[in-house]
């Protein structure tokens, strides 16, 4: 699909699909040069009631004197509109393009002086993009979904002219949803089809095809290293557990080095500790994390990011068998910290641990790990916000900026140490996990044990967010991509 940027346009497009934007309310047309030319219709249409601009309503016209359309998207009420809402309402775009077999359309960036231009234009891109993807599937006839749209044209000559580099803003919001929906598909694979030797074989693929160095410890190696932690969740599968570190030496001048973290259990049955059956299917996806890092990565090197990128990977399989961990085992981590197992299906925590010793080996700047870790940061925040724990002010910052300029929603929570306590063990250095109380910080917790003193380190617990529980306009139910766009901002402003 290609987009593109067309900065003549001040009155609007003609052939063969135009699409706007109408908040609701009686101030729709306020401020809004780029409708100038549609101004008579649009009031005829809101005047009758026959288009409100309620959030995500549509309303495609076809004029066949002009043998055009004119496809009008709603973006609800200007005071409730959030970035998530414009995405939305970008994705919605292309669903009416796709829907009515349309090849091409020109998109106008709505005027919303609520945010920077370059936010709204890539919102908007981003949502497009998203809303214009069908969903892989492995049916075996016919369903298989076509797209006939090729072409957007963005515009918005007057709200954007504060944007140095449009064509540039255009295909860096492109790329970023790009990886999204790579992301997603990866999350999306099932455990069949996805296990911890062929994800690492992507890692290494693409590594080849971008000439990036990419080491893979396979589990013999993983011995020889120590990595005791991702061994023991592994070891009770017959697909062995792999670590990938994959590096993007891009760099110059105050170049920093990002070290990212991604759990990638392909599968979580919980091991012996085994989930109840209800939803153990979705576990398909508890390699979101590492589905995000390995998306990231290629974006990195497409956009050129001008910093050292360290993707690192731990990935195993968690079942139960002869040979799985039990509770009650002590295991010796990558750090050489002990720890007295409680329950087999707190395997992030162990496979990050090891992931996170590694990551300090390259000395960066700031690690960041990503993680569908605990149900409890899903009861607690729900499924469309993302727990962040970090004690770097800075960081948490420059995270939750990042966040909320690209839509996804992020809430800090605490690493407290009064609950320290609970991680005591009698007989290794510490326990892997507590009681259900604080369930997602006692995790945050654990994993902070394995972070050198002055390193600087933030935890996103996606486990409510990697998975779109409903579906919407930029996206069906299924693994959603989600942190893949905020790492990538992150990237970009640091
Ligand atoms: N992968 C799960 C967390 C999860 C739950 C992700 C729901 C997505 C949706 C994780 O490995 C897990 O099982 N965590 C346990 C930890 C507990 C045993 C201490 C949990 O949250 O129940
Ligand atoms: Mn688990
Ligand atoms: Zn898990």
């Amino acid at each position: 699909m290609i987009f593109k940027y067309n900065s003549d346009l001040i009155n609007g497009p003609v052939k063969p699909a135009t699409v706007i934007f109408l908040t609701e309310g009686p101030n729709s047309l306020k401020d809004r040069p780029e409708l100038a030319s549609f101004r008579l219709t649009v009031q005829q249409l809101l005047a009758t009631g026959s288009f409100k601009g309620k959030y995500l309503e549509t309303l495609p016209l076809f004029f066949p004197d002009h043998d055009n359309w004119l496809i009008l998207v709603g973006l609800g009420e200007y005071e409730k509109l959030s970035p998530p809402r414009v995405m939305e309402a970008g994705a919605t775009s292309t669903q009416v393009l796709t829907s009515l077999a349309l090849r091409e359309a020109f998109i106008a960036i709505p005027s919303l002086p609520k945010f920077p231009a370059t936010q709204t234009m890539e919102l908007t891109v981003q949502g497009a993009r998203l809303g214009a993807e069908a969903r892989y599937n492995f049916k075996t006839q016919a369903d298989q979904p076509t797209n006939t749209l090729r072409v957007l044209t963005f515009w918005n000559a007057d709200y954007l002219s504060s944007i140095a580099k449009p064509k540039v803003v255009i295909s860096r919001a492109q790329m970023a949803a790009e990886a999204q929906i790579q992301a997603r598909r990866l999350a999306d694979l099932p455990a069949n089809h996805l296990d911890p030797t062929a994800m690492a074989e992507m890692a290494v693929n693409l590594a080849g095809r971008l000439k990036l160095p990419v080491t893979v410890w396979d589990e013999n190696q993983l011995e020889a290293e120590g990595a005791g932690g991702l061994l023991a969740v592994g070891q009770g599968s017959a697909r062995p557990p792999r670590m990938v570190i994959l590096e993007y030496p891009g760099g110059g001048r105050g170049a920093k080095t990002v070290a990212l973290v991604g759990k990638g259990v392909t599968f979580d049955s919980g091991g012996l500790c085994l989930k109840p059956a209800d939803g153990m299917a979705q576990m398909k996806t508890d390699m979101s994390g590492a589905a995000a890092v390995l998306s990231v990565m290629e974006a990195v090197y497409n956009l050129k990011i001008p910093h050292k990128v360290i993707g690192l990977m731990p990935l195993a399989e968690n079942m139960p068998s002869h040979k799985a961990y039990r509770p009650g085992d002590i295991i010796t981590t990558l750090s050489g910290q002990t720890v007295e197992i409680v329950n087999t299906d707190a395997e992030g925590r162990l496979i990050l641990a090891d992931a996170l010793t590694l990551a300090q080996r390259f000395q960066p700047d700031y690690i960041i790990d990503i993680a569908t870790l605990t149900g409890a940061c899903q009861v607690a925040l729900g499924e469309r916000c993302a727990g962040l724990f970090t004690d770097d002010e800075p960081l948490r910052n420059a995270i939750l900026r990042a966040g909320q300029l690209v839509g996804e929603n992020y809430w800090p929570l605490p690493l407290l140490n009064e609950y320290e306590e609970e991680l005591k063990s009698e007989l290794a250095d510490f326990k892997q996990a507590a009681g259900r109380p604080g369930g997602a910080i006692m995790a945050a917790l654990f994993l902070r044990r394995f972070i050198k003193p002055n390193v600087s380190w933030a935890h996103l617990d996606i486990a409510g967010t990697a998975r779109k529980n409903h579906k919407s306009p930029s996206g069906p139910e299924g693994a959603s991509g989600f942190g893949v766009v905020t790492l990538l901002k992150f990237l970009c402003t640091i």
